[in-house]
C-alpha cells in the first residue's frame, strides 16, 4: 500500500475520495470550515442521519477538488480515539463495497498523535483478510492500494509517524495471519521456518532450538508437552540489536501452542477449532519482532518463542507425571491441558540470561480470563508495578485493553502437589487466571515481570476493524509500551 502527503489546502487536493467524519449536528473532526459548510445542508436536510454509522456521499463538491466526498456519520458524539478507528474502518468497507482501491484522509485540526493514529489504523486493520485458502480469488474484496493524507504544516513529524504506525499495522497483520493459519500448515517446525524467513527481511537475529536440543538445554517442562505429537518442538531466540541502544533490554516471551487439544486431559470437540489460536502469544512476539528496525525501536529486544503442538497419544504425558523444569523445580502435571505455563516456565527462566531490565509475556492461557473480562479486555498481572501501568496505559492509546488482576499470595497454595514441588493446575477452578500467573511468577524472577493473559484474542467476531478469529492484538500495545517505559 502506498501512503502520499499533502499539506496543500485541502480544497486545492484532488483525488477520487476523501473520507471524512462527522457528529450527527455537522461537527466534523479537525474542524475544517470549507467541509462543515458542505456537509451542513445534509444536517438540515435529515439526510446524513442521526445514528452512528449514517452516510452520506457528496459528489463534485463545490470548491473542492475531490470526485466524491464521504462524510460518515459519529452520531451524537465522539466518545474516544477509537470512536475514529471504527468509523474510518466503516467508511473504507463502504468505499471498498464500490470497487475503490484508494481514500485520502485529513489529519489537518487533529490534536493528538492517537487521533490521527487510529484513522489511518481503521484503514489498514479492516483491510486485512487472509484468504491463503481460497482458491475464488475473484470473491475477495478489493484491497486498499493508496492512501493519500492531507495535513498541516505544522506536524513536522507526521510523515515518519505515519510510516512508523504503517509498519506496526504490519506487524500486526502479520500476527493474524499466523493465527489465521490452519494447524496442519502452522506447527512448531514451519513456525520456526518463517520465523527465520523474516529475520532476514526484518533485521532481528535468530537461534532456533529443535526438540533434542531442547531436551539437552534441560527444558525439560517445555519438552513434556509436545511429547504426544508427530511434529517435533521448537524455541525460538531472538535479537533485536538497535543502532543507537537506549541501555534497556525487553525481553517478550509468546507462547505457541500450534494447536491444543488439551493432550490426554482432551478439551470437549466444540470449541476445539479454536485451539489452533493458541499459538497467539508467539504470533504476537513474531510480529512484534518484525516492526523494530523498520518503526526505529531504540531499545535491545529479545523475543522467545517455545512452540509445541499439545496432542493425545501412547507417548503423550499423563495427568500426574512429573517433570523438571530448566529453573530446577520439579511440577506435577495434574492436567495436560495447561500446557501454556510449562512452556512459559522454561522460556521464562531462559530469559534471565539476557540480563532483561523488563521480561512481559503473552500468552492465550485460561479460559477463566474470558470469563472475569469478556472477550474484548486482555488481562495483566506483574511483579513491577510501573510495568503493568505502562500496559494498561499504552492499552487505552491504542485500543488494544488490559486490566489488571492480583498476584495473590494467600492463592499460592492453590497449587500445592503431594508429589512435586507444585502442581501444574489449581486445586480449585476459582481463580483459574490469577493462580495461572501465581505459576508463572515461580519462575519469573531475577527481573522486573508482567503477564498478559491474551486468551480473548482469538475469540473475535469479525466487526469493525477485526477479522474473525485471531486479531494480533498486543503488537500495538507492545510498542506503545515501549514508548512509554522510555
Ligand atoms: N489455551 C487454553 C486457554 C484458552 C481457553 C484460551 C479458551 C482461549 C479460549 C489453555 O491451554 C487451557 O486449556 N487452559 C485451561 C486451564 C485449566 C485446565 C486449568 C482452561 O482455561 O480451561
Ligand atoms: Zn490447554
Ligand atoms: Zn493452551
Amino acid at each position: 500500500m502506498k501512503i502520499t502527503f499533502t499539506s496543500a489546502a485541502l480544497e486545492e487536493v484532488s483525488g477520487r475520495n476523501l473520507i471524512v467524519l462527522a457528529t450527527r449536528d455537522g461537527k466534523v473532526v479537525g474542524d475544517q470550515p470549507g467541509l462543515k459548510q458542505l456537509l451542513a445542508p445534509y444536517v438540515e436536510s435529515g439526510e446524513f442521519g442521526k445514528n452512528s454509522g449514517d452516510m452520506v456521499y457528496v459528489m463534485d463538491p463545490e470548491g473542492f477538488q475531490f470526485k466524491r466526498i464521504l462524510f460518515y456519520n459519529l452520531g451524537k458524539k465522539l466518545k474516544g480515539a477509537d470512536d475514529l478507528r471504527i468509523a474510518t474502518a466503516a467508511a473504507w468497507k463502504e468505499l471498498r463495497s464500490k470497487n475503490f482501491t484508494e481514500t485520502a484522509l485529513s489529519f489537518a485540526g487533529l490534536g493528538r498523535g492517537l487521533e490521527q493514529r487510529a484513522m489511518l489504523e481503521g484503514l489498514i486493520l479492516m483491510d486485512y483478510k487472509y484468504s491463503e485458502f481460497k482458491t475464488k480469488k475473484e470473491k475477495l474484496p478489493n484491497r486498499l492500494e493508496a492512501v493519500q493524507i492531507h495535513h498541516d504544516d505544522a506536524e513536522a513529524n507526521l510523515e515518519n509517524n505515519v510510516h512508523n504506525w504503517h509498519v506496526i499495522c504490519r506487524g500486526t497483520c502479520r500476527a493474524r495471519d499466523l493465527m489465521q493459519m490452519p494447524p496442519n500448515v502452522l506447527h512448531p517446525e514451519s513456525m520456526a521456518e518463517i520465523a527465520k524467513a523474516w529475520s532476514g527481511e526484518h533485521g532481528f537475529d535468530i537461534e532456533v532450538m529443535d526438540g533434542q536440543a531442547i531436551r539437552d538445554a534441560g527444558m525439560l517442562c517445555m519438552d513434556s508437552v509436545g511429547r504426544g505429537s508427530e511434529k517435533d518442538n521448537r524455541f525460538m531466540i531472538m535479537e533485536y540489536k538497535p543502532e543507537n541502544p537506549s541501555g534497556k533490554t525487553f525481553c517478550f516471551v509468546g507462547k505457541a501452542v500450534t494447536f491444543d487439544s488439551g493432550g490426554l486431559s482432551l478439551k470437549p470437540s466444540a470449541g476445539m477449532p479454536e485451539m489452533k489460536g493458541d499459538m497467539g502469544g508467539g504470533a504476537v512476539v513474531l510480529g512484534l519482532m518484525t516492526v523494530l528496525r523498520d518503526a526505529g525501536c531504540p531499545h535491545r529486544v529479545i523475543g522467545l518463542v517455545p512452540a509445541v503442538e499439545n496432542m493425545p497419544s501412547g507417548s503423550a504425558t499423563r495427568p500426574s507425571d512429573v517433570v523438571k523444569t530448566l529453573s530446577g523445580k520439579t511440577v506435577e502435571i495434574n492436567n495436560t491441558d495447561a500446557e501454556g505455563r510449562l512452556i512459559l516456565a522454561d522460556a521464562l527462566t531462559y530469559a534471565a540470561r539476557f540480563e532483561p531490565t523488563y521480561v512481559v509475556d503473552f500468552a492465550t492461557l485460561t479460559g477463566a480470563c474470558l470469563v472475569a473480562l469478556g472477550t474484548k479486555i486482555y488481562g495483566v498481572m506483574g511483579t513491577h508495578q510501573p510495568l503493568v501501568d505502562a500496559i494498561m496505559a499504552a492499552g487505552t492509546d491504542v485500543h488494544e485493553p488490559f486490566w489488571q488482576l492480583p498476584l495473590w499470595e494467600e492463592y499460592e497454595d492453590l497449587l500445592d502437589s503431594a508429589t512435586a514441588d507444585f502442581s501444574n493446575v489449581g486445586s480449585t477452578r476459582w481463580g483459574g487466571t490469577i493462580t495461572a500467573g501465581l505459576f508463572l511468577k515461580q519462575f519469573a524472577d531475577n527481573y522486573q515481570w508482567a503477564h498478559c493473559d491474551i486468551a480473548a484474542a482469538m475469540m473475535e467476531n469479525a466487526e469493525d476493524y477485526y477479522p474473525e478469529g485471531g486479531n494480533g492484538a498486543g503488537v500495538r500495545m507492545a510498542m506503545r509500551m515501549m514508548e512509554l517505559m522510555d
